[in-house]
């Protein structure tokens, strides 16, 4: 969803002329310069650089498949390793035997992937009890040594725990960080399809075609694969294929640019926290809004930062003492200027409305501490409006967070902070964070949390951020969004980059 709203942007001007090519030329019109093929300047004929002394891996794109295997060769595939039990390919299927509980016996293939789905046909052929078990190996060593993190499914899969993610740890024993029930029994004798998508240390155990179970919490290494693993059981297994991902929906993919969020909608150019503010943002090009949801004296949720309606209106008062006629009342653009007099303090409802029918995502904060019952109020507005794929909550109030997660657990959520916490990524599997969202100072002080938090598939997005040296900073950081005050800038200076 924010992979890149330029991308989508340029999308649609390749259909009929869209505002960031009307961006770019206007730039390149201001600039005095036309488009010309890039070339090299010329330079001396120079010897060929040496040979470097190893291949760089080369990432591989979304939708690569890396590992396809119908088992139809006469032994083992080229590459694969069978570091433990028994291991064979019988009649088009690979079959592996484990003898007991005790032997983990394991097959490694693959390279090491941050993004990818595993998936397989497996099929339980003899075991010898309902609770025993085979797992796909989300990140094991190739030597298949400890630790190494995997998906398992009983045979007995509808059992409480017939579903798990789990590591075997440096010290040999099990440490199971998530469980599930199955929507119906592997049992023997039956294939079974079975899916399990990564983003880091999080992923998605996909039993038939449905999502069972997510985590946050897959431990990964510098360099495991992937693996098959049979436990008291013989198991066989059939079209197995590995297929690499783009980094998790919030995360910037490879070359893509930083995601623009329009903070308070486009709130240099018109009056903060209106439906005019979010029009500007929206035609600059920017495809979030960020705003500010606080609840009205009889509990309606509208869109406004300060606790008081004091500097951005024509009223007085703290928000939650005026009731939802009175805000309606109120002129929210005259302070801004003449040309915004008459624009409106929106409920967080008219500017779902808003965005749905002109267009756009949300960047939802939950501004100061909220009840339980002011959260469901939010999430029933959201839900109502069929908005909930389009709206992503954020807030600087760890309950609010958890309440929003027990409310609505498919609403992705952003943790706002000034400064950064000792361990970021352990904050932001606690809270089952999809984004952490630092000030800029904040950032600055350690901007290598970028690159852990990335690899715990959680996305950087920093605020409030409005000049060209910082975006350069940032985007050289490897942050995925920029909350600013002027969208349509950074959406103009990203255009001209690319
Ligand atoms: O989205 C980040 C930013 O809005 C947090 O600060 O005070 O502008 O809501 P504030
Ligand atoms: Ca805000």
């Amino acid at each position: 969803m924010t992979q890149s709203h330029l991308s989508r942007a340029g999308r649609r001007n390749a259909r009929g002329g869209g505002r960031s090519g009307v961006v770019a030329a206007l730039l390149a019109s201001a600039l005095g310069v036309t488009t010309v093929a890039l070339t090299t300047p010329d330079a001396a004929p120079q010897a060929p650089a040496p040979a470097a002394p190893y291949a760089p891996v080369a990432a591989p794109a979304p939708g690569d498949v890396l590992v396809d295997e119908s088992f139809g060769g006469p032994g083992l595939p080229a590459g694969w390793s069978a570091v433990e039990g028994d291991w064979k390919v019988e009649n088009g299927r690979l079959v592996g035997a484990s003898a007991n509980w005790n032997q983990q016996t394991r097959i490694t293939f693959g390279r090491h992937l941050t993004d990818f789905r595993i998936e397989v046909t497996a099929r339980f052929e003899t075991v010898v009890d309902a609770a025993r078990w085979t797992a796909l190996g989300l990140d094991v060593p190739a030597s298949g040594v400890t630790p190494w993190s995997i998906a398992t499914m009983r045979s007995g899969t509808t059992a409480g725990n017939g579903l798990e993610f789990a590591q075997r740890t440096p010290a040999d024993s099990w440490s199971v960080t998530n469980t599930a029930v199955a929507p119906a029994a592997a049992g023997t004798g039956r294939d079974v399809r079975i899916a399990v998508e990564v983003h880091g240390n999080s992923a998605r155990w996909i039993f038939e075609g449905k999502e069972v179970m997510r985590t946050s919490q897959v431990a990964r290494s510098a360099d495991g694969g992937q693996a098959l693993i049979v436990n008291g059981a013989r198991v066989s297994f059939d079209d197995l294929k590995v297929t690499a991902l783009a980094p998790g929906a919030f995360r910037r993919g490879p070359g893509a640019p930083l995601t623009v969020f329009a903070h308070r909608g486009a709130s240099s150019a018109a009056p903060e926290n209106t439906l005019l503010s979010d029009e500007v943002a929206r035609r600059a090009g920017a495809e979030w809004i960020e705003n500010d949801v606080q609840p009205s004296r009889d509990g309606v949720p509208y869109v406004l930062h300060d606790d008081t309606v004091n500097r951005t209106t024509n009223g007085q008062g703290r928000i939650r003492d005026l009731t939802a006629a009175q805000l309606d009342a109120l002129d929210a653009g005259a302070w801004f200027g003449p040309a915004s007099a008459g624009a409106r303090v929106p409920s967080l409802a008219a500017q779902l409305d808003d965005l749905r029918t002109r267009g756009g995502s949300l960047l939802l904060e939950i501004k100061g501490p909220h009840t339980r019952d002011e959260v469901a109020r939010i999430v029933k507005d959201v839900r109502d409006h069929g908005m909930t794929g389009r709206v992503f909550v954020q807030s600087f109030e760890v309950d609010a967070l958890r309440y929003t997660r027990e409310l609505a657990p498919d609403l992705p959520l952003g943790l706002l902070r000034g400064s950064l916490d000792t361990d970021p990524v352990a904050v932001a599997r606690d809270l089952g964070l999809s984004a952490y969202n630092p000030s800029d100072a904040a950032l600055s002080t350690r901007p290598e949390v970028v690159g852990a938090l990335h690899a715990a598939g959680v996305a950087v997005n920093v605020w409030t951020v409005d000049t060209a040296d910082r975006w350069k900073a940032l985007d050289a950081a490897g942050v995925d969004g920029v909350i600013t005050n002027r969208p349509a800038e950074l959406a103009g200076w990203l255009s001209a980059r690319q």
